[in-house]
């Protein structure tokens, strides 16, 4: 069965003690409402900064239902690569996702399929689940080339894995013209890519893995318009940004399921 999922991506926000604070918050708000134990509610990952996962990692400990994950990761094991973070010393950490080829890391870092390809790679072998990011910009929208290029962005980052490795995948679809910009895809867009993106695996895989794989969406997905997103058959989540740095706004996107 797939997993529900709703995660935040911090981004390059929050100094270590707002984080802690808003770690100890969600927390709270996970355990109060027995999210941990009740069917069907959605698990909680949040994509800190590095430097804070340590401390994030140790403080949700143990608390089922929550979990965190790295923003990045390099591409090779180790060695000679000044600023590079691993997959080995972000699984060292107790963080257990990573997000590979965020539209953010793609357009102002230049990272092509090909590279994603390789993190995804050393994610999984270092047990990290990575939360592969795929969209369109607004001019391929435009042009309907949004299928096409979701299509591509997934075969060249994802579908030379064997059946058993991509089922330890997440895959994110985020319109890349509604990142952070207030503008959501609606629900039936959302719905759309979505299904589209499930077919293609059950053409490239099989009916099962198309099944169970966790597709999220994300795209200033905010309090007021997760439900209506969640509600779709195929969206089995969401990667929040500027709505996932408040408490309150997170989690009632939590709550939306
Ligand atoms: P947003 O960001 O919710 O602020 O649009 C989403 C993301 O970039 O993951």
């Amino acid at each position: 069965m797939r997993k529900k999922i709703v995660a935040g991506n911090w981004k390059m926000n929050l100094k270590l003690e707002e984080g802690m604070q808003l770690s100890s918050e969600i927390v709270e708000f996970v355990k109060n409402n027995h999210l941990e134990t009740l069917a069907g509610k959605p698990g909680v990952v949040m994509f800190t900064p590095f430097v804070h996962l340590t401390s994030v990692a140790d403080f949700t400990a143990g608390i089922k239902g929550v979990e965190v994950g790295a923003q990045n990761c390099y591409t090779e094991e180790k060695g000679a690569f000044t600023g590079e973070v691993s997959a080995e010393m972000i699984e060292s950490t107790g963080a257990t996702h990573v997000l590979v080829g965020h539209s953010e890391r793609r357009s102002f870092f230049g990272e092509t399929d090909e590279v994603l390809a390789k993190k995804t790679e050393i994610a999984l072998k270092h047990a990290l689940t990575p939360v592969f990011c795929c969209g369109e910009v607004l001019d391929e929208r435009n042009a309907e080339k949004h299928f096409e290029v979701v299509k591509k962005q997934l075969h060249k980052g994802l579908f030379w894995l064997s059946e058993e490795e991509f089922s330890k995948v997440v895959i994110a679809y985020e319109p890349v013209w509604a990142i952070g910009t207030g503008v959501t895809a609606s629900p039936a867009q959302a719905q759309e890519m979505h299904a589209f993106i499930r077919q293609i695996i059950r053409e490239k895989y099989n009916d099962k893995t198309a099944d169970d794989t966790t597709i999220l969406y994300g795209g200033s997905c905010n309090a007021k318009n997760a439900a209506e997103l969640f509600a779709n058959e195929d969206v089995d989540g969401g990667l929040i940004g500027g709505a996932s740095l408040k408490a309150e706004d997170f989690c009632t996107i939590i709550k939306s399921f």
